[in-house]
């Protein structure tokens, strides 16, 4: 029992195991990522409804989204912006590792007659000779991955971006990190029955890593037959420290504002939204 609670508190070595298709992609789960992500009165999984629409509202304006644009929605959940950029004309193609949101974006689809082209897989992946005039990685996905991921990710972008395109991402800002104090927090049924089905033991600690300016939240889930861990890591930028990485993968950054419905940029925001060209 002591040694038990001894690792659930332990910090974990800074980007030790990556368990990203394990909350994304649960059978359990990720019904309850569906439910959140569809609840548009809530910042969780897809930002509310409102800022959706003020959102889609931005981008279709900004980069002229219409016919004859072709726009890749990465870690595009249930489709709900890709949904609204085939609304107004734009050749679509989403992927995302949840099979349970693609399921629901494709049948969403079908029903509205998008011909939108969905893809189940890892992004990290993806490779194609098909180019896009926009892509986008909305909600801080790419806060979420390790500093090999994130220019993996870039690299596969730079190669897929049209002549002219632009990336569309956004991230958290240093200042929410400021914000943030490490959590220990342990709960019969944490998040209520958000884990499992079945009747389950959870435990969050949220740990800070100064240096790097990391938030990883490690959830430990006990179930009568069943021990997980899953890690859920977040880096925090600055304008200059994102500039910095992004110029290494061949990008310029063309824009800068708080979030991807264009407010204007505040370095005291909760995040900041990126556009990126090939310098
Ligand atoms: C925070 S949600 C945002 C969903 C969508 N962009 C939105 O704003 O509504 C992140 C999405 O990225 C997906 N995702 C995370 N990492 C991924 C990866 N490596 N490959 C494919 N999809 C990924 C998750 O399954 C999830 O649907």
């Amino acid at each position: 029992m002591f040694k038990e609670l001894q690792k659930i508190n332990e910090r974990p070595d800074l980007y030790s195991r990556y368990t990203a298709q394990e909350l994304w992609d649960d059978e359990y789960i990720s019904t309850q990522m569906l439910e959140t992500h569809l609840d548009d009165s809530i910042d969780l999984a897809s930002r509310s409804g409102d800022f959706m629409k003020r959102s889609v509202a931005w981008i279709t304006d900004y980069f002229k989204l219409g016919s004859g644009v072709s726009v890749g929605d990465f870690g595009c959940g249930p489709g709900l912006y890709a949904e609204a950029f085939a609304r107004r004309g734009a050749k679509v193609f989403g992927i995302d590792f949840s099979r349970r949101s693609i399921a629901h974006a494709e049948q969403s689809a079908q029903k509205n007659s998008y011909s939108i082209e969905y893809q189940r897989g890892n992004y990290l992946d993806f490779e194609s000779e098909s180019k896009f005039d926009l892509i986008t990685l909305i909600y801080c996905d790419y806060c979420a991955l390790n500093p090999e991921q994130r220019k993996k990710l870039l690299g596969m972008f730079y190669k897929q971006l049209a002549d002219g395109g632009a990336v569309l991402f956004d991230v958290y800002t240093e200042a929410s990190y400021d914000m943030k104090d490490e959590v220990v927090m342990y709960d019969e049924n944490l998040f209520e029955g958000f884990w499992s089905n079945d009747p389950y033991f959870g435990f969050l600690n949220m740990f800070k890593y100064d240096d790097e300016k990391v938030i990883v939240d490690k959830y430990t889930i006990i179930e009568e037959n069943r021990r997980r861990e899953i890690f859920n890591w977040l880096k925090f930028f600055t304008l200059q420290t994102i500039t910095d990485e992004v110029v290494q993968s061949g990008f310029s950054v063309a824009g800068h504002f708080s979030d991807v419905s264009g407010a204007p940029y505040d370095e005291s925001s909760e995040t900041m939204a990126l556009i990126l060209r090939k310098s």
